[in-house]
């Protein structure tokens, strides 16, 4: 008989606990990001600044929040200066930046803070959650960052590295719960806003969703699904619907001495209070032209513009033929029904304007036609 074959041992797995966060906190000192919000770390920062850039990171990248958390912040330096300011103001300063309904909230929440809260913030996930515009995760990472409270914010990201670091083998959103407990069970009573800073970098920058570093990670050695060498699988996600499709007729009214005519929406609801190109109903089919003609804000002729312009929102696709007319500045026509909610804007003001970034686009489309 030969010698016995050599099997190659596993280490046995470490689960994720108290040296994992240790390792954690050692790398975010090293590596962490360095954020015009973030004053760490083991530092308490600003719970305004912490504020706005949680509320401007909602569904919304760190780079493209950069830029406008430094014109913010430059423009109103705490929460009473922007209590202080116009809603207008605060919309035309979001405006690129998309969900707009958080501009409405940021402002209702900075004057809830001055009226009810002397200016202070509250301290505790609770009381924040009170607050318009903060919903259970951004209570959580005010709570951890701006207090140190033990608070544990879950989002996309720190969800990803938790079903991995315990290989959590339910499908979203079924797993949230599960996920958020394991998560919980991580969160240190002391530093528990450089922790949720942490997982949040490392989420971003090493265990990212396609090919993650787990060679340089720092938790690695107690990650159950580097260890069974399915890092990439997790989080399994139950298959979505498709995003569906609406359709409608946007009119680009430009008058001869380059006003164009605006709308604004109503405050609820999706872009709730910003400025619009008037269009017809966004329904399952593009309406007839006979059907069109019927919504159009002024009684003139039309040239169709080539081609839609075609945005993609969270939750439908949007594609829009723009209709584009040029009419006198002292044409005799009567603007429908809607005219409180309409005004002229001359093309050289339009970049001031709270315009969202699909109307950017219908403006942009009907008057390159040109
Ligand atoms: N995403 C949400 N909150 C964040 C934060 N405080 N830092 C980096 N990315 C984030």
């Amino acid at each position: 008989m030969g010698a016995p074959q050599k099997t190659q041992k596993q280490l046995p797995l470490r689960p994720a606990g108290p040296d994992t966060v240790a390792a954690l906190l050692r790398w975010y000192e090293a590596e962490r990001r360095d954020l015009p919000w973030r004053y760490g770390p083991r530092k308490k920062a600003d719970p305004y600044r912490v504020w706005l850039s949680e509320i401007m990171l909602q569904q919304t990248t760190v780079k493209a929040v950069i830029p406008y958390f430094q014109k913010f912040v430059a423009r109103w330096p705490n929460v009473a200066a922007l209590a202080a300011a116009q809603l207008e103001e605060v919309l035309q300063q979001w405006a690129g930046l998309g969900y707009y309904s958080r501009a409405r909230n940021l402002k209702a929440c900075a004057d809830a803070v001055v009226r009810d809260f002397d200016g202070v913030f509250p301290r505790t996930e609770v009381e924040l959650r009170e607050l318009p515009g903060i919903g259970p995760y951004t209570a959580a990472a005010i709570a951890a960052i701006a207090f140190g409270e033990k608070a544990t914010p879950v989002d996309g990201n720190i969800e990803r590295v938790v079903s991995r670091l315990f290989a959590v083998q339910q499908p979203l959103p079924a797993a949230k719960t599960e996920i958020r407990n394991l998560a919980a069970t991580l969160t240190p009573a002391r530093r528990a806003g450089d922790f949720a800073q942490a997982m949040m970098d490392l989420g971003a920058e090493i265990c990212t969703p396609k090919n993650p570093s787990c060679l340089v990670c720092p938790v690695q050695p107690d990650c159950a699904a580097s260890a069974r060498g399915i890092a990439e699988t997790l989080p399994i996600k139950a298959q979505k619907l498709a995003r569906p499709s609406r359709f409608g007729i946007a009119f680009l009214v430009q008058r001869e001495d380059g006003a164009v005519l605006l709308r604004q929406r109503p405050e609820a609801g999706l872009l709730g209070g910003m400025l619009e190109v008037p269009s017809t109903h966004w329904g399952d089919a593009s309406p007839s032209k006979r059907e069109a003609l019927r919504s159009a804000p002024v009684t003139t002729s039309w040239m169709a513009v080539p081609g839609p312009v075609v945005h993609v929102f969270t939750h439908f696709r949007l594609e829009l033929v723009v209709y584009r007319a040029i009419v006198p500045v002292d044409a005799s026509f009567t603007l429908w029904a809607e005219q409180d909610r309409c005004r002229w804007v001359h093309r050289r003001d339009l970049h001031a304007q709270a315009l969202p970034s699909v109307m950017k686009k219908v403006i942009a489309h009907g008057m390159n036609a040109e």
